[in-house]
């Protein structure tokens, strides 16, 4: 079949730092976008070829053991023990065994999300994952409630929960947990080394407490998989991120994708400033070298799908 043009030019993609104060006029306009689903198909299918995500969305019970030893993937020299309690939060089939859905919205994590009244309009889709334990409730008309999917890169514990210093950071992050109520949670634990003693704690407050979540834990291939998709369709990411992982997987169970706070800018089209996060103080760190990720270009991807007709972006106010 035909290649699916994601990255257009005929030159290679370079991390083209200049676009960050470019005006990002998406079009068409969103009463103007259509679906289409042809080219919907041909990318999950695409995609296929590299990853299925009803697997490698979560390492099942049946394929490891305590005691095993795994190679972090992105420090490929450090390892680490399957513990007791990870094992026991292992799911026994995937969670999204045979599951499709109309429509699916991805909510990334900008501060464009402020003041855009989409809270609603997300709410609304079948299946809505969200990123990083983002905070909803004080959110809810931005960014809604509903959560499916969450996911929890270990890093979220030490900057939004304190690193569980003392009983009332503890007491945080149980009632978030218990908050997701049935919905699945979606832990990174074995990329990088640093995340052990977090995901650790976190697998024991689920345990202790008897927190109503689906564990999920991504398998040992999804990150180059994913990475080898997107490279093949000549989007150079170095890693990436969890809205482009979840955007990914998205593919292979959601009809239409909808994305949410997704910009990675620090200004909007309007040229108003626009929070990293839209609900704390982290500022704009993917400019730095020492960042894995390349945002925008990950943008540019997505903003040429979204030409496409193959999901859609939502960067400005919903109606
Ligand atoms: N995102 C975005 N623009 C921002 C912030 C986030 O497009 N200003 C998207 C990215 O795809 C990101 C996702 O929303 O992966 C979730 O945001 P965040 O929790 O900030 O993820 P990061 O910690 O930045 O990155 P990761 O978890 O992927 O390492």
């Amino acid at each position: 079949g035909a290649e699916v043009v994601i990255n257009g030019s005929s030159s290679p993609a370079v991390v083209d730092r200049s676009n960050e104060s470019i005006k990002h006029d998406i079009q068409p306009a969103s009463s103007k976008w259509r679906h289409n689903q042809t080219l919907s198909l041909r990318i999950r299918k695409q995609i296929l070829k590299f990853l299925d995500a009803e697997k490698d969305i979560s390492v099942l019970k049946g394929t490891l053991k305590p005691g095993d030893i795994i190679h972090y993937i992105f420090d490929r020299d450090s390892t680490m023990n399957v513990s007791q309690n990870l094992y026991e939060l292992l799911p026994r089939t995937s969670p999204l065994k045979n599951k499709h859905f109309g429509t699916c919205a991805i909510v990334g994590n900008s501060g464009v999300l402020l003041n855009s009244g989409c809270g609603k309009e997300i709410d609304a889709h079948s299946f809505v994952i969200r990123c990083n334990l983002a905070p909803v409730q004080e959110y809810a008309r931005d960014v809604g409630l509903k959560t499916d999917l969450v996911t929890m890169n270990p890093s979220v514990i030490q900057r939004a929960f304190e690193d569980l210093v003392n009983a009332t950071w503890r007491e945080k992050l149980l009632q978030r947990l218990h908050s997701l109520n049935g919905s699945i949670l979606w832990i990174p634990a074995f990329m990088a080394r640093g995340g052990k003693e977090r995901v650790e704690w976190v697998n024991e407050l689920i345990l202790k407490h008897h927190v109503n979540v689906r564990t999920a834990y991504p398998s040992l291939r999804l990150l180059h998989a994913v990475r080898g998709y997107w490279l093949t369709n000549k989007v150079h990411i170095k890693r990436p991120t969890t809205g482009l992982l979840m955007y990914t997987l998205a593919t292979r169970f959601c009809n239409q994708i909808y994305l949410y706070g997704f910009w990675p800018f620090p200004l909007d089209q309007n040229q108003n400033p626009v929070k990293y996060h839209y609900y704390d103080s982290l500022k704009y760190g993917y400019t730095s070298q020492a960042s894995p990720h390349t945002m925008p270009l990950e943008f540019k991807a997505l903003k040429s799908l979204h030409e496409q007709g193959a999901l859609k972006l939502t960067v400005g106010q919903c109606d």
